[in-house]
């Protein structure tokens, strides 16, 4: 990862300080790092993201569907090399689930830790995701671990210190409907970066990397394909349910197993929208891209 963030032009003094904090904390044993699936594109929400951690921060990643959020936080655990712990979180979310809870074993009652109390314990990265499902008085228990205090409080035992290598990094989802906001206590404790749309330039490096087999001119018709969508998201013409990347890149996936290109964008990309005004705008977009005759041999080598 720290050679593609070199082939990106991240900052050296910043990969510096990645290579200076591996040095400084060593993977703990018995926790394999896994190799991301996916890897995250945009040079300036890296050097953010990574500055922030190096200084001890939380970050907080906002913005609408598909714009990477999980790739970069994974990514980012990955990097500094550390194990991650995911914390999907709900309407029914709670401390006991987070922090650990009383349980009975073999008659005896034993505490079994949660997710943020081993990640905090282990120095992990804790992915806090879709942190705003959660109701506010549910995450009031993560304002000592997230500020200056770092530490947890379990009720019943003793203040656990948050290990000096563990960081916080949650995801929220906003801007449409059932997304909620976040209260002001909680946002102050971390950094925020609104996650940027994908760049034309950046999915077409997405799309040679995901499909090696893809003919060139077709990565660059099914980029411009997105930023044409994303032009008329901005001009009014279409709503944010058609800009769906991961629906474009699972609809690519179909094409390359076999299905004809325009059933595949259609339920990848056009039938996201319930509109017909809209699917027949999305489907002059796809025509005008990709023809209707090309199928996976002319798409692929
Ligand atoms: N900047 C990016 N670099 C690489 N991949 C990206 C980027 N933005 C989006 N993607 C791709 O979009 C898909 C969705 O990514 P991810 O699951 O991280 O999104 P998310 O922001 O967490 O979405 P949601 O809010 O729906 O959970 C992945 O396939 C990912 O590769
Ligand atoms: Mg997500």
């Amino acid at each position: 990862m720290i050679e593609f963030l070199r082939e990106e032009h991240v900052d050296e003094k910043i990969i510096q300080g990645i290579e200076d904090y591996r040095r400084q904390f060593p993977a703990p044993s018995g926790t394999p790092g896994r190799k991301p699936r996916y890897i995250y594109y945009g040079r300036e929400v890296w050097e953010q993201a990574a500055q922030a951690l190096l200084c001890g921060e939380n970050l907080l990643l906002a913005g609408s569907k598909a714009t990477g959020k999980n790739v970069l936080a994974e990514n980012l655990a990955a990097l500094f090399g550390r194990p991650s712990y995911n914390v999907s979180f709900h309407i029914n979310m709670d401390a006991s689930y987070m922090i650990g809870t009383d349980t009975f074993q073999n008659g005896e009652v034993v505490f079994r830790p949660g997710p943020v109390y081993d990640c905090a314990k282990l120095g992990g990265f804790c992915i806090l995701d879709e942190i705003n499902m959660a109701r506010n008085e549910a995450l009031a228990v993560l304002h000592s671990v997230l500020d200056f205090r770092r530490v947890i409080n379990v009720p019943g035992y003793e203040t656990i210190p948050v290990h000096r290598a563990a960081r916080f990094i949650a995801t929220m989802n906003y801007g449409y409907a059932g997304t909620r906001e976040l209260n002001e206590a909680l946002s102050s404790r971390f950094m925020v970066i609104h996650m940027p749309e994908m760049t034309r330039e950046n999915l077409e490096k997405l799309l040679t990397r995901e499909f090696p087999d893809m003919k060139k001119e077709y990565v660059q018709q099914f980029s411009g394909l997105f930023t044409d969508i994303q032009k008329k998201c901005q001009s009014g013409e279409l709503t944010a349910k058609v800009l769906d990347l991961r629906g474009l890149l699972d609809a690519i996936r179909l094409i390359q197993n076999g299905l004809a290109p325009y059933l595949a964008l259609d339920m990848g990309i056009t039938n996201k929208t319930f509109d017909s005004y809209e699917q027949s705008l999305v489907k002059d977009i796809i025509t005008s891209r990709i023809s209707k005759k090309s199928g996976r041999d002319a798409i692929f080598c």
